[in-house]
């Protein structure tokens, strides 16, 4: 997969968490039948949290989401966000390094939206991700068409699958999704 430096900046966040998009893009029906109440769930490149506030709802008071991004001011408007609907205890933040999540804890979900094709590695990013997973954890991925081809979309799914992650599903309108079980 071609290397590429570009993040998706503050400007877009209106892009990212609006209604017309929750219409689209629900974050129940998308994730739902993979979280438990209890689950231990990454938001890897959170953005402006268009899902993390389902995600802490979904996990329930037992559970823990850590919303992950490598830019402070995505992780600022979430924490707001999640201040303001009282769920503060059930996330916490974790700003990495563009090269690495580096977080010292393990998730029974991982959700990376519209993100790999950001990262400077991606295959150092798919492997990395393998190895934050529980055993039988799930990684919800999604890429958007727009933005990534099927060669890049694929270059990522046998990467994970040469990991030892098993494919559960695949599929793809407006994006390229695979959701794997390790
Ligand atoms: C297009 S936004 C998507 C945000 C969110 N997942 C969504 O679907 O609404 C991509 C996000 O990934 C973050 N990002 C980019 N590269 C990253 C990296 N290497 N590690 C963690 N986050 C990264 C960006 O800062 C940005 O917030």
């Amino acid at each position: 997969m071609e290397t590429k430096t570009d993040i998706c900046g503050m400007e877009h966040v209106k892009w990212l968490d609006n209604g017309f998009r929750r219409l689209l893009q629900n974050p129940r029906k998308l994730f739902g039948r993979y979280i438990r109440p209890g689950s231990v769930v990454f938001d890897i490149g959170c953005g402006p949290g268009a899902f993390t506030r389902d995600l802490a709802e979904m996990v329930g008071p037992q559970g823990q989401v850590v919303a992950i991004d490598v830019q402070e001011a995505m992780l600022a408007m979430v924490e707001k966000k999640i201040d303001a609907a009282g769920l503060a205890g059930r996330v916490t933040y974790h700003r990495c390094s563009g090269d690495a999540i580096a977080i010292d804890r393990k998730a029974d979900f991982i959700v990376t939206f519209y993100m790999v094709h950001e990262t400077p590695d991606p295959m150092r990013f798919v492997d990395e991700v393998g190895s934050l997973l529980n055993p039988g954890g799930v990684w919800f991925l999604a890429e958007p068409k727009v933005h990534v081809t099927e060669k890049e979309y694929r270059d990522v799914v046998d990467r994970a699958v040469a990991g030892g992650l098993t494919i559960r599903k695949r599929e793809g309108i407006i994006s390229r999704i695979a959701v794997f079980r390790k």
